[in-house]
This record gives structure tokens, C-alpha cells and sequence, in this order.
């Protein structure tokens, strides 16, 4: 209350300033492992001081992860196999399987492209202004392009990485699924691109946030940090936010073009608990095991807290209620809350069977009411048709 009354003499510029540092801050506080926050410390600077992701339309990102060139021509790992084969059955066309010929209006409400859930008009009561219905529906419209926006962006950034992770991982095949990941991630980029330039014509610049993950993953040489980061926590990430959407939206093509992204998602993460799996309870030492499980809490409440959707209140709401107000408002929306349902009840599972939930790191879990999902099914035990069988 006094920062409010403090920040409302500031001129505009300066409060924004004061405001999004205040903000950053406090997400350095939250965070519990001074390691954690150092490791991605560079790419903080880059993505929340240089704001290179909105800044620049070219970023050159350097990364020195290993390439593992295998002469042995080993196939022995038959569950990789048989979701190496899987992806390359599921294989679909952008351009035909989907119906580009769908007229598409995001202001018609009758077939909204985002329900009033994502902040609900109660929500919308208590604060000092009052949007008329066609504002309404305008708003609505903006939060569905900036939230297909940075999936497009989170594509482009999946694209990247499942790329250096094909070259990295020691299995053959493992390469093999890699290869039909990077054609799954170009194929997401490319309808998410074709979605919003051809029926929604506007497109947000990435999120800060997003960008300092994505540039973190990209960068960081440790192939099983990029691949737990990449695999299991952005496409856990991902997935959710594209299930919420679905649930949320009533246009044909857009549900359909999700369906599809979402059943390769699910292989994706497959893919990932399979090789950490491996990796984590074969090959490294207690230390090593123990600094992965510090670093996934931490990306964990990260994306819990931190994708706020600062664009939509900079372009909408700054000058009539606070960044802090802002923030509240998303975390408590509908939508929010079943967004983080529906990536927590997938997200722990995955990471305890890859032997990142040990009874050390439970309890940090608990304070954010995440270990209510300990027991659900992890990716192993769910196909693409169980993860599109109770989308609405
Ligand atoms: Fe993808
Ligand atoms: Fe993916």
C-alpha cells in the first residue's frame, strides 16, 4: 500500500522501472539455492536487464555442449526403441491434416477463442476500471495471442535444444527419437506461426521470463541439465498450458492444432524420463543427483510464479492498478489454477521416477501444495491417446 501511493507520483517510465526491478527481486528471494540462481545468472542479465529477447531480432546464443559420436551401433535399450518407432507412425502434415480453410473470427463470442476464465469477471470487479463487453472480448482475444505467442517462441526454443540434445545423448536410440523430436518441434513452430500470422494477425515478443529459461537451457554445456530442463520441466510446462488452452477455447482449428502438438508433447516428455532415468540412477554420483533435484525445485516454483503475462498489463492496465495487483489477479485467476493443476499432476510423478523427489526435497514441495500429485501416473505409463483422452 505505501509502494502504491509512492509509486502513483512517479511518472510512468520510472514506475515501470521501479516496479519490474522490485518484481525481479523478489523472485531472487524466493529462490532457496544461492547455486541455482548463480548458474542462471547470465542469462538473467541478458533476459531481465538487457531484455535481449524484446530488444534484439537476432540472438546469437553460444553453447559448448558435447557431441557424442558413437562408432558402436549398439541397440540396446528395446523402450526407446519402441517409442522411436511410435514417432516416426505418428508423424503428421501442418499444411494437410489440419483445416487452414476454417474461417476464423477471435471477436466473435459465440465461438470465443479464449473463455472469460482466464480472468474471471469477479476477478475484473475489483479493480478501478470497467471494460465494456466488446472490451471484454478484445481482451480476451489479446491474452490468446500473447499466450499462443510464447508458445511459438517456446517452440522455437524446443526446435534448438532437442537438437543439441540429439547430439549429445550416448544412446543410438535415443538419436533416432531425437530426430523425430526437432521434425515435431518445426512442425509446432510452424502452425503456431501459421495460426497466429494467418487467423490472428497479431504476435506478442517473448516473455522475459520465458527468454531467460530458454536462453539458460540453450546455453548450459551439462547435456542432462538442458535435457531435464528441456524434456521434463518446459515440455511439462508446455504441455499443461496447452491442455488449459484447449479446455478454455471453443475454436475448431485452434483445438485441433493443439490436440496434434499435444500427443507429440507426450512422447517428448516420455522420451525425457526414459533417458534421465538411465542416466540419473546409473551414472551419477549422490552429489550430482542431489544438485539436479536443488536445480528442478527451483525451475519448478520458478515457472509456477513468474509467467504473469506483463505484456497484456503493460498494454492494458499499467497506470491503474500495480504490477504487485497484476500479479495477484493472474495467480489467482481460473484459468492459472488449472494451469498448474494440470503441470503439477504430470510434472511430479515424472520427477520422482527419475529419482528427483527424494524425502530430502519433499517437504520444499509440500509449501507450495505440489506433493498432492506424488501419486499420479508419470509419462512412461501415459500414451498419446491418454493424454488427449480427457481434453474437453
Ligand atoms: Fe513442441
Ligand atoms: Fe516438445
Amino acid at each position: 500500500m505505501i509502494l502504491d501511493s509512492m509509486l502513483n507520483g512517479m511518472p510512468r517510465p520510472a514506475r515501470r522501472k521501479v516496479e519490474e526491478t522490485l518484481d525481479n527481486i523478489s523472485v531472487v528471494l524466493q529462490m532457496r539455492n544461492p547455486k541455482v540462481f548463480a548458474s542462471m545468472a547470465p542469462s538473467a542479465v541478458r533476459g531481465l536487464l538487457l531484455k535481449e529477447g524484446k530488444n534484439r531480432d537476432v540472438i546469437h546464443m553460444q553453447s559448448s555442449h558435447p557431441v557424442t559420436f558413437d562408432t558402436r551401433y549398439q541397440m540396446d535399450f528395446p523402450e526407446m526403441n519402441k517409442l522411436y518407432r511410435r514417432a516416426v507412425a505418428n508423424q503428421w502434415d501442418g499444411d494437410k491434416d489440419l483445416d487452414w480453410s476454417t474461417h476464423v473470427d477471435p471477436l466473435n463470442p459465440e465461438i470465443p477463442i479464449l473463455s472469460n476464465d482466464f480472468i474471471s469477471d469477479e476477478a475484473l470487479a475489483t479493480l478501478p476500471v470497467r471494460l465494456t463487453s466488446a472490451q471484454r472480448g478484445e481482451l480476451n482475444y489479446n491474452i490468446a495471442c500473447w499466450m499462443l505467442s510464447q508458445f511459438m517462441h517456446g517452440e522455437q526454443g524446443a526446435l534448438y535444444a532437442s537438437a543439441q540434445v540429439t547430439e549429445s545423448v550416448q544412446w543410438l536410440e535415443g538419436k533416432f527419437f531425437g530426430a523425430t523430436q526437432v521434425m515435431d518441434e518445426a512442425r509446432h513452430l510452424e502452425v503456431f506461426n501459421r495460426y497466429l500470422n494467418q487467423k490472428l494477425n497479431k504476435v506478442y515478443q517473448i516473455n522475459d521470463n520465458l527468454f531467460v529459461i530458454l536462453d539458460d537451457l540453450l546455453t548450459d554445456a551439462r547435456w542432462d541439465f538442458k535435457f531435464l530442463g528441456m524434456q521434463i520441466m518446459v515440455e511439462g510446462l508446455a504441455l499443461g498450458a496447452f491442455r488449459t488452452m484447449h479446455n478454455l477455447s471453443q475454436e475448431p482449428l485452434l483445438k485441433n492444432l493443439l490436440k496434434y502438438v499435444i500427443r507429440d508433447e507426450a512422447r517428448h516428455v516420455h522420451y525425457g524420463v526414459l533417458a534421465l532415468k538411465n542416466h540419473f540412477l546409473k551414472e551419477l554420483s549422490e552429489q550430482e543427483r542431489r544438485e539436479r533435484e536443488d536445480w528442478a525445485f527451483e525451475v519448478a516454483v520458478l515457472m509456477r510464479n513468474r509467467f504473469m503475462a506483463h505484456e497484456i498489463y503493460e498494454e492494458w492496465f499499467e497506470g491503474m492498478i500495480s504490477r504487485q495487483t497484476w500479479n495477484e489477479l493472474v495467480l489467482s485467476s481460473p484459468a492459472m489454477t488449472l494451469f498448474r493443476h494440470t503441470m503439477f499432476e504430470r510434472l511430479i510423478p515424472n520427477l520422482d521416477f527419475i529419482g528427483l523427489m527424494t524425502p530430502r526435497i519433499r517437504p520444499h514441495y509440500e509449501k507450495f501444495g505440489m506433493l498432492d500429485f506424488i501419486k499420479g501416473k508419470n509419462a512412461s505409463q501415459l500414451s498419446e491417446q491418454d493424454m488427449v483422452a480427457d481434453l474437453h
